[in-house]
C-alpha cells in the first residue's frame, strides 16, 4: 500500500514542492528537523532510545488493524459527534481560513469536517506520524484542496507562520513530552491564528481511554500551565454540552493562540 502523491511544503520557502512515496517521506522524516531550535527538541526527545521505541509504538499501534477501528471507537466514544457539533457551532472556526493543517490526523475526522466548511480556495495538509493513516484518509476523502505529509509534531516539516488554522486532536497525550509538540505547533502558526488542540484528560474514562491507546491522559491545570510555558494563550475551553461541562466529561479541548 503505496500513497502516490505526498505534498511536503519545502521546508521555510512556504511552498509545496516535494513529491514522494509516503514511506520515502517518512524515511526522510526520521533525520528531518525544521529549525535548529526543532532540532534540539527533537533531539532531546528522539535522539533517544525511548524516542525511536515511542516512534514504533505509535507507528505498530496505528498502522495495524487497530488504527483502523477509529472511527467505530469515535461513534462509541461520542468523539464523531461531538466533532460535528464543534464545527457545526463554529467553536472549531475554519470559515475564513486559507491554510489549515490537522496534525495526527488519523482517519480524517477533522480533515472531513474542515474541508466541509473552509473556503473553496483554502489548502488542507492531513500530516500524521503513520503513513497508513494518510492512506486511509486519502481512500476516504477526495478533495483537491486535500495534501498529505508524514510528519511528527514535535518536528513539523513546515516553515514558521505558515497555517492560520492548526488542530491537533488527541495527539499530544501520546507524546512523553507534550510540550514538545505544542512548542512546534506554535512556530507553524500565523501570529494571528488559531490553534484548536484535543487531549485526552485524566478523568476515569479518560484514563480507561488512554489505557486502551496506550497514551498518558493529562491533568488540566498542568496541560494550561504547559501552553502558557511554550508561550501559548487560552482563547477558551470548549466543551461539548453544559453536561459535559458540568460534569467534566469530554477531554480537554481549547482554543489558542500566541502569546
Ligand atoms: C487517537 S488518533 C487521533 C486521530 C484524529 N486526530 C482524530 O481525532 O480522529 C492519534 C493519531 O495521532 C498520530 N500520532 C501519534 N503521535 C504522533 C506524532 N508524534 N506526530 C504525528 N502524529 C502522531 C497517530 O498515528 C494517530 O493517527
Amino acid at each position: 500500500m503505496v500513497l502516490h502523491e505526498v505534498l511536503v511544503p519545502e521546508r521555510d520557502a512556504g511552498t509545496h514542492s516535494m513529491k514522494a512515496t509516503a514511506r520515502d517521506v517518512e524515511e526522510k522524516g526520521r533525520g528531518m528537523c525544521s529549525t535548529a531550535s526543532g532540532r534540539d527538541r527533537s533531539e532531546a526527545l528522539f535522539g533517544s532510545a525511548n524516542g525511536r521505541e515511542y516512534r514504533e509504538r505509535v507507528r505498530s499501534q496505528y498502522s495495524s488493524a487497530k488504527g483502523a477501528l477509529l472511527t467505530v471507537s469515535g461513534f462509541l466514544s461520542g468523539h464523531e459527534s461531538m466533532a460535528e457539533s464543534y464545527f457545526k457551532r463554529g467553536a472549531i472556526d475554519v470559515r475564513n481560513a486559507r491554510r489549515i493543517l490537522d496534525v495526527g490526523c488519523g482517519m480524517g475526522r477533522f480533515v472531513r469536517r474542515a474541508l466541509q466548511y473552509a473556503p473553496p480556495d483554502a489548502t488542507l495538509v492531513a500530516a500524521d506520524l503513520s503513513w497508513a493513516m494518510l492512506e486511509r484518509v486519502r481512500l476516504r476523502v477526495r478533495d483537491p484542496r486535500l495534501r498529505f505529509a508524514v510528519a511528527d509534531v514535535t518536528r513539523l516539516p513546515f516553515a514558521s507562520e505558515s497555517f492560520d488554522r492548526v488542530i491537533c486532536a488527541w495527539v499530544l497525550e501520546h507524546l512523553p513530552q507534550p510540550e514538545l509538540g505544542l512548542a512546534e505547533l506554535k512556530r507553524v502558526l500565523c501570529p494571528d491564528g488559531k490553534l484548536y488542540v484535543l487531549v485526552t484528560e485524566a478523568t476515569v474514562p479518560g484514563r480507561i481511554s488512554a489505557w486502551l491507546w496506550n497514551c498518558f491522559p493529562q491533568r488540566r491545570d498542568r496541560f494550561l500551565g504547559l501552553c502558557e510555558q511554550v508561550g501559548l494563550a487560552c482563547n477558551s475551553e470548549l466543551w461539548w454540552t453544559p453536561v459535559h461541562r458540568w460534569l467534566r466529561l469530554g477531554g480537554i479541548c481549547l482554543e489558542l493562540h500566541r502569546k
